[in-house]
């Protein structure tokens, strides 16, 4: 079938609404085949890794359908789907597991090693490419490939959620819910009664910030460099927040917690930010860090301190999390106003609006935008 998708040829620089690194073409997309999944693609978030590769930041092989977080119905499955059936809503998710690896194995489908092959080579693990123009390949990104009207997807990438959940919410438990929250629930497992730092309060970060409000955590400190994302962390049930330009920013989070916090989680991508959230823990404290920054960057930390301190450092993909055991969790805590992932939406953008959208996200003029690919209004 042809179907309308965002694609991306080559690496571009901001301003976007200049450069135009999301081309929009009428892609030629296959039937699901075996293992595969045919989805009506609803809501789609904007997200920081979806930035950093079409910049450069991260590496993508070209020419790829972006988008890796998002919500869909499900319209046709291929041979051999038992999960899913056509008429389905579901959250679309970047890690499909295979079920048979040794990652998979060990319980740790988040580090499946059959997607991580599929994700660097551009294709779903069912082995396949399904987007074409003009009869030459089109990469899929992290298995999703979700700026499209439609979308085949591997089973695995597909879960089933309740009818009555707005899509345009679902879309981010694909992403911003499942990092952010399954950093704090799942990667640092913050017990009640512990002091948090957050760093980065974009859609991850605020997710984050939540969660550590949910596990009870006596003190959560919101850090971001922006003024206005402190202000709205503080409308989100921060305790205190911290301007992470201050030269003083880790002094103050020390003077607060009386010597350092217990965790701090770091979800900004940028080096300075968790360099400035390993100083901010106490001895014996926990650093997560769920930031993507690029590739070669590297954290120095004097060894004899991290051993002395009995210091903790964790990364953290995908929030450690179980798909299917995790996405219905929170949406449970989202359907009881826990977890009001609809306050972090800041407004839709249609497939003409991408450009501008990911300029917005740069500029930290948004937190979570969501492209909808049938509907028609843009902000
Ligand atoms: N590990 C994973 O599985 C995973 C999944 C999704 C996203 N990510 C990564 O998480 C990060 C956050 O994504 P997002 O979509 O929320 O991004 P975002 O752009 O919405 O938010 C990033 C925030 O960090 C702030 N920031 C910048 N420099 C800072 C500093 N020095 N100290 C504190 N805050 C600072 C920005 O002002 C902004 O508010 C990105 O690096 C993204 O690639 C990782
Ligand atoms: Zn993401
Ligand atoms: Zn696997």
């Amino acid at each position: 079938m042809k179907v309308k998708a965002a694609v991306v040829f080559e690496t571009a620089a901001h301003p976007f609404t200049e450069t135009q690194p999301l081309k929009i073409e009428e892609v030629d997309l296959d039937p699901p085949g075996p293992g595969e999944v045919l989805v009506k693609v609803m809501a789609a978030g904007l997200c920081h890794s979806d930035l950093s590769a079409i910049e450069g930041v991260r590496p993508r092989k070209m020419p790829y359908v972006p988008g890796h977080e998002a919500s869909g119905i499900v319209e046709e499955v291929g041979e051999g789907v038992t999960r899913v059936k056509p008429g389905d809503h579901a959250v679309l998710f970047f890690v499909p597991n295979c079920g048979t690896c040794s990652s998979c194995d060990r319980g740790e489908p988040y580090l499946c090693d059959t997607a991580y092959e599929a994700r660097s080579d551009g294709h779903l693990i069912t082995g396949n490419h399904k987007i074409r123009l003009n009869g030459e390949v089109i990469n899929h990104t992290s298995g999703v490939s979700c700026y499209s009207e439609y979308m085949v997807l591997a089973e695995g990438s597909v879960i089933p959620i309740e009818k009555d959940i707005p899509l345009e919410d679902a879309a981010l438990f694909g992403c911003a819910v499942i990092t952010g929250v399954g950093a704090v629930v799942n990667t640092a497992a913050i017990p009640p009664g512990a002091t948090v730092a957050v760093l980065g309060l974009g859609g991850v970060g605020l997710n984050a910030m939540m969660a550590a409000t949910l596990s009870g955590a006596e003190r959560v400190i919101a850090v971001d460099v922006l003024d206005d994302k402190l202000a709205f962390a503080r409308q989100l049930g921060a305790t205190d927040t911290v301007n992470a330009s201050d030269p003083d920013a880790v002094e103050q989070v020390k003077e607060l917690t009386k010597g350092g916090v217990d965790y701090a989680v770091e979800l900004a991508g940028v080096p300075a930010a968790l360099e400035a959230g390993y100083a901010m823990c106490r001895r014996g404290g926990t650093v997560v860090t769920a930031g993507l920054p690029r590739p070669e960057a590297t954290l120095d930390v004097p060894i004899a301190q991290l051993v002395s301190d009995n210091r903790t450092i964790k990364g953290s993909y995908m929030g450690s999390c179980v798909p299917r055991r995790d996405i219905p969790r929170f949406l449970s805590l989202y359907r009881q106003g826990k977890l009001p992932v609809d306050r972090l939406r800041s407004g839709f953008v249609d497939f003409e609006g991408l450009n501008a959208g990911f300029d917005r996200l740069a500029a930290g003029d948004a937190v979570r935008q969501v492209l909808r690919p049938h509907g028609t209004t843009s902000v």
